[in-house]
């Protein structure tokens, strides 16, 4: 192996050999400055937040980071590699929280925070990954800390909406998306802003990737439940089916609710009702993996990303661009 294409591998396919070392580089760099951000006094806690930090995770939010950032002047600053942690220690306390909503075991191929200890030490490390990254932010300047806190809010009212039924079955759809914008779209349109911005991006770019963040954020969440749904491993590191086990709703599932479709009545009333046994989940894995709604799904989620990549015009040709459309096929694509 060469220098070059040493580090840790990319979620995403960089063709330009110089930009991804470059990548891979920065990306060691983040994991240090991590590791060294989780460190408490209280010996426990840097034991219960270094659980799941350890367990592994793609870091696609730094990544993100990075490479908005090779669209500025200052792509290597101390501050891009600060505000990538930033969005990872959100990311990840975010990843505490919502495993003690959706009563899940697995997380990043580990035991969860909640079911290694219990929901008490899973929230209580998920405010303290919260603290760190508001401490972090708050060294970036006021600004970020304002774009941090707006994040934030959109997360949690995006987690809490979705406990929350919509008004009406016609709102369902809609509901569902500013759902999915709040918890998902947020965080991933601010790790593209922070990166544009802090690598002094002029704002025209800055724009357009939080823009293209948003979408891409979208996209992502949907292809991950498109995954709960299609994928037969827990090769994600996580266990299919949580999803509809936990009636959290999906778009493949509203989709179907939506068709309602006479031959559907079989699946619509295993999905109304109890999945905890095996027997009833494997089912209604089956029937829903065979239905139209999740072709119908996947192309809503390709029209998102090419929707995403039409706002990468701003930016200038070159390997940077490709990249950063590369990112937006694989979140529409993605197998794992
Ligand atoms: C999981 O995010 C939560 C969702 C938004 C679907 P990731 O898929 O980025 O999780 P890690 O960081 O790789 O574990
Ligand atoms: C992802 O939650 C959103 C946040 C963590 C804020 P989900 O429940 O949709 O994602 P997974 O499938 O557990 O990763
Ligand atoms: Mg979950
Ligand atoms: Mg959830």
């Amino acid at each position: 192996m060469s220098p070059e294409s040493s580090g840790p591998a990319l979620a995403l396919p960089v063709l330009d050999e110089e930009l991804a070392a470059r990548l891979r580089a920065r990306l060691v760099e983040v994991e240090e400055a991590l590791s060294g951000h989780i460190q408490s006094e209280a010996a426990f806690v840097t034991e219960a937040a270094r659980h799941l930090m350890d367990a592994g995770g793609k870091r696609f939010r730094p990544l993100l980071v990075l490479l908005a950032a090779e669209t500025g002047p200052n792509a290597a600053s101390d501050e891009v590699i600060h505000a990538a942690c930033v969005v990872e220690l959100t990311h990840l306390a975010s990843l505490y929280h919502d495993d003690v909503m959706d009563e899940a075991d697995l997380r990043r191929g580990a035991d969860s925070a909640n079911a290694r200890w219990d929901n008490h030490v899973a929230i209580l490390t998920g405010d303290w990954l919260f603290s760190k990254s508001s401490e972090l932010t708050a060294d970036l300047g006021p600004d970020a800390v304002r774009i941090q806190a707006h994040t934030f809010s959109r997360l949690v009212e995006g987690q809490i909406l979705e406990t929350v039924p919509p008004a009406s079955p016609e709102v369902a759809l809609e509901h569902h998306l500013r759902v999915v914008a709040g918890k998902t779209g947020s965080l991933i349109a601010t790790s593209a802003l922070y990166g544009a911005r802090f690598a002094g991006a002029p704002r025209e770019i800055e724009d357009a990737l939080a823009a293209y963040g948003e979408i891409v954020g979208a996209a992502f969440q949907i292809s991950d439940d498109i995954l709960d749904i299609a994928s037969e491993s827990d090769e994600s590191g996580k266990t299919p089916g949580t999803d509809l086990r936990e009636g959290v709703p999906t778009l493949p599932v509203l989709l179907v609710r939506r068709a309602g479709r006479p031959e559907d009545a079989r699946l619509i009333s295993l999905l109304d009702g109890d999945l905890s046994s095996d027997e009833a989940l494997a089912e209604a894995l089956v029937l829903l993996r065979a239905h139209p709604a999740m072709a119908e799904a996947r192309a809503y989620v390709v029209a998102r990303a090419q929707e995403a990549k039409d706002l990468l015009k701003v930016l200038a040709e070159g390997p940077v661009r490709d990249a950063l459309e590369a990112f937006a096929d694989v979140v529409a694509t993605r197998t794992a």
